[in-house]
Parts: structure tokens; sequence; C-alpha cells
């Protein structure tokens, strides 16, 4: 397949065949992502952990709220932002030091989701399917943990590979009117912010309300559109945003990345 029928033909994967990834197929897809994938002063300040082993891929599964998709499908790569080899290089070489702030982890997370999509890409022009993991900042310290992340490595997203044993819709996106502005932003009024989410406000509630638990969940909460699905208990609540942003600042501190003490703003 070429670039853009990959992309057209997009679609997140939850249900994967047994069957494995064949060395050489999986060299070549983190070969072709690593190659493909620009990153700041070409540093690479990211790292790409591979968990195939199916005990270790379980205990991630549950770290992941149980997605099982994880158990089913025969790799979960995690990918992290990174100063740590580099940090490690600055210092024999005894250069200045620096990244380990916010500015750093930042940089590092752009690379390793930049290097995250190239695989995507990749992947899906061979036959292989994905599905992106929200929950690896949800549970963040676990997975840290779990994957023994040294100091200046932190988890930013992780992606479920596998041949695909279904085959879902490619999933509408909203109006490109609404996602792409000239020169300046162009606000929203109300009509055309309605008219933005008209067919999302159709399409998406029909979906959430085909799942039975997930209905009557929308019934018990009295929601009854779809904005008010998606903060509500549900969904990505107020309750669970601050919590895992509370849970996300705490460990960047715990790896590194944001200084204890007040910057002095001092010459
Ligand atoms: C950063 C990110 C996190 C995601 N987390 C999850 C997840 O934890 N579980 C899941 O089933 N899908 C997850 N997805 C997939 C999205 O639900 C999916 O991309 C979206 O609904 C659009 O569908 P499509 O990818 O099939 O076009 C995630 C996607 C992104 C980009």
């Amino acid at each position: 397949m070429d670039v853009s029928e990959t992309l057209s033909t997009h679609r997140s994967i939850r249900k994967f065949k047994a069957k494995p990834i064949g060395r050489d197929l999986m060299g070549q897809i983190l070969k072709s992502a690593i190659d493909g994938s620009s990153s700041s002063g070409n540093l690479n300040s990211y790292s790409i952990i591979l968990t195939q082993d199916p005990e270790r891929k379980s205990t991630l599964c549950r770290m992941h709220s149980d997605q099982n998709m994880i158990e089913e499908a025969p790799l979960l790569i995690t990918f992290c932002s990174d100063q740590h080899r580099t940090r490690l290089w600055l210092k024999e070489r005894g250069a200045a030091d620096s990244f380990d702030d916010l500015l750093g982890f930042l940089v590092g997370a752009f690379d390793a989701v930049i290097v995250a999509q190239s695989l995507t890409l990749a992947a899906e022009s061979k036959g292989l399917g994905v599905c992106y993991l929200g929950t690896t900042l949800s549970n963040a310290t676990e997975i840290a943990s779990f994957l023994e992340l040294p100091d200046h490595v932190y988890p930013v997203t992780s992606l479920v590979v596998g041949y695909p044993d279904e085959s879902p819709q490619v999933r509408n996106r909203l109006p490109f009117t609404s996602l792409v502005h000239h020169e300046t932003y162009r606000e929203f009024d109300r009509e055309r912010l309605l008219e933005t989410y008209r067919q999302k406000e159709i399409s998406g509630w029909d979906r959430y309300r085909s799942y039975p638990e997930i209905y009557n969940k929308i019934k018990d909460l009295g929601i009854d559109n779809l904005a008010q699905f998606y903060t509500s208990s549900i969904k990505y609540s107020k309750t669970y945003h601050n919590q895992t942003s509370l849970m996300l600042m705490q460990l960047l501190r715990d790896k590194g990345f944001i200084a204890e003490t007040e910057i002095s703003t001092e010459n």
C-alpha cells in the first residue's frame, strides 16, 4: 500500500489473531519507523520497549485497565521520553548538564510519539493492525516501575500490534474546515460549533449506546448527549483528569524532570 492508501484505510484494531510477528518483519517495521522519524536535534530522545513475553504482557494488561487485546496481540510496545541515555553521553564527554527539565521531557515525548506514529504507518502498510493505549498515562507510575525505567525516562504512549482478527469501519473525523485554519485561528460561533459536532453527535452517541453496559450507565446517570457522556464518570471525568494529572506531575518529579527547588529568577 502507498502512504496515502495506508492513512485513508487506518482504523484501530482491538481483536488480534494468535499469530506471532516474524523477527524479520518486526525488525523491518522498527527500522522503518526509526528511519522515518524526525527528532529534536536528531538526538532520538526516546526509547522503545518491546514486550512479547506472555506473562509480562498479562501483567501489563492489568496495568492497562485490563484491555484484553494486550493479551491477545503478540506485541506490546511502550514508547518513552528518554533523556537518560543522552545525559549519560553528555556527562561522559564533559558536556554541560541539561535536559533534566520540563522542556527535556516534552522534547522526548514528542520524539516518542512521532516514532510511534511512524511505526503505526509501517505496521499497517504490512497488513498488521495497531491500537494506541491511553492507559499508559493513566497508570504511568506502575508501568514505569514494571519496565524498570531509570531517571529521566517516562512512558508516554503504547501500541498493541498484531495481525487483525476484525475489520472495523474506518471512523469519521471532525469536518476538515473545523480542523484547518488559514493564517489565523477562526473562532467558532454557536452555529458553526454545532455543525462541527453534528455528525459525531449522531455516530458517537449510537456507537456508545450500542454497548449494553454503557447504555445502562448512560441511562442511570441521566446523560442525554454525547458531550455530557465524554466528561461523565464513565469516560473522561474531571476527577479522573485531576487525579491522573497529580500522579503524572509526581512522576515527572520522581523521574527528575521537574526540579524540587524554585527556579531562580536572578541572573
Ligand atoms: C493517545 C491515544 C490513546 C488511545 N487509547 C486507547 C485505549 O486505551 N484503548 C482503546 O481501545 N483505544 C485507544 N485509542 C484509540 C482511539 O479510540 C481511536 O484512535 C479513535 O477512536 C479513532 O478511531 P480509529 O483509530 O479507528 O480511527 C487511543 C488513541 C490515541 C491516539
